[in-house]
């Protein structure tokens, strides 16, 4: 789907947003952001501390008026509609219970307000409750329940009013990563179950990469790439994105050509080093070739044959996590690459690399991309 056929999409279906602007005095906190999201999909706003994600949600939930752009749900035109005429819900960080309500009554609050009959709302809250394994803690109230017991309150608290779409801003930001982790296959998991939009905002790209069905990565109040998670991290289209997502070795230098589909980067240094180029990339600019570690090999000997990237350096630090070994090679430069090996057999070549020993680290010139911007 090209962007204008997906707007158009999310226009008549879902969620669109068109050309949003908001500034706050000289500062443009959210810089021309156009993206749709289709009924039922986990959509997610990745980016750094400050990129505008919190500012474009409380847009899309009608707590901030843009400045210029549209909003439009279900085939409507929402921009200038007052929040609680949106079919559209917010769960925040900090869990925003009613302390001095159980449990139950905070889970029954919306229902109660909408007039749902009293037998219906205790079937829902029950069924809630069930979903996200807090059966029996009707009675009790916020001081008594953790942090993740009370997000998943809040969680079910917005999900029982059925709304067309459920922005969350970093749900689980403030529990510690295990419970995150655990919370983070229950709201999948949930959110397959009731099929609501989920617009989820995170500065964790690992929790993006898990959970979402597509990515916009967000900087500085824009958008700069969107797409499903294996895209996004395979196929960046910029240095920032490959940095931001995952773990990468970046190599500074010069393009000397571009040539089969290749370009050239002299390294200097250490190497020239050939990748995939990535936008307008041209002989003489400056630029980065970035290589993630698991598509990189280590070995005591040069690779034998093939076509490879080499460089030579000296191990530095290994680390064993049980499923792989990361090693931190230093280079001539003095730079440090990381380079991720997977644990496939005891006897191994690999097992018998030690530190400070002469290595080299190799890979095919197509698992390496080369940015200009
Ligand atoms: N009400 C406001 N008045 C002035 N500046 C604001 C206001 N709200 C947000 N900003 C600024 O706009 C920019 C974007 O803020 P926003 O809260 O959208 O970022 P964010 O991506 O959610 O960041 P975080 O990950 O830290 O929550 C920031 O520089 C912030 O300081
Ligand atoms: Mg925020």
């Amino acid at each position: 789907m090209t962007i204008r056929e997906g707007l158009q999409h999310g226009k008549e279906n879902g969620l669109a947003v068109e050309h949003l602007v908001k500034r706050f005095g000289p500062l443009v906190a959210v810089d021309d952001v156009s993206f749709s999201v289709a009924p039922g999909e986990f959509f997610s706003l990745l980016g750094p501390s400050g990129s505008g994600k919190t500012t474009t949600l409380r847009i899309i939930g009608g707590l901030t008026v843009p400045d210029e752009g549209e909003v439009y749900l279900g085939g409507e035109r929402i921009t200038y509609w007052p929040p609680e005429k949106r079919d559209v819900n917010i769960v925040f960080q900090n869990y925003a219970l009613f302390p001095h309500l159980t449990v139950f009554e905070n889970v029954a609050f919306g229902p109660r307000r909408r007039g749902w009959p009293e037998r219906k709302i205790r079937e829902e809250v029950t069924r809630f409750l069930k979903m996200v394994h807090l059966e029996g803690y009707e009675g009790k109230y916020p001081r008594q329940l953790s942090g993740g017991e009370k997000q998943r309150v809040a969680l079910i608290r917005a999900l029982i009013m059925h709304p067309k779409v459920l922005l969350l801003d970093e749900p689980l930001g403030a529990l510690d990563l295990k419970i995150r982790q655990e919370l983070q296959l229950e709201l999948i998991r949930i959110q397959e179950e009731v099929g609501i939009t989920f617009i989820y905002v995170t500065h964790d790209q690992g929790e993006a990469l898990t959970m979402a069905d597509r990515i916009a990565v967000m900087n500085r109040g824009k958008i700069l790439q969107i797409g499903d998670p294996k895209t996004i991290y395979e196929q960046p289209v910029n240095r920032f994105v490959a940095h931001f997502i995952g773990n990468t070795n970046f190599f500074e230098g010069q393009v000397v050509k571009v040539e089969g589909g290749m370009a050239l980067v002299d390294v200097p240094g250490l190497a020239q080093i050939w990748g995939v180029p990535v936008g307008e990339v041209r002989a003489g600019l400056p630029a980065s070739v970035s290589v993630r570690p698991e598509k990189m090999y280590i070995s005591r000997h040069p690779p034998k044959g093939g076509s490879f990237n080499v460089l030579q350096g000296i191990v530095e630090d290994m680390i064993y996590t049980g499923v792989s070994t990361e090693f931190i090679v230093r280079l001539p430069t003095g730079q440090q690459v990381r380079v991720f090996a997977q644990n496939i057999s005891k006897d191994a070549e690999i097992w018998k690399i030690t530190w400070d020993e002469k290595v080299w680290v190799y890979w095919r010139p197509d698992r390496s991309l080369v940015f200009v911007e």
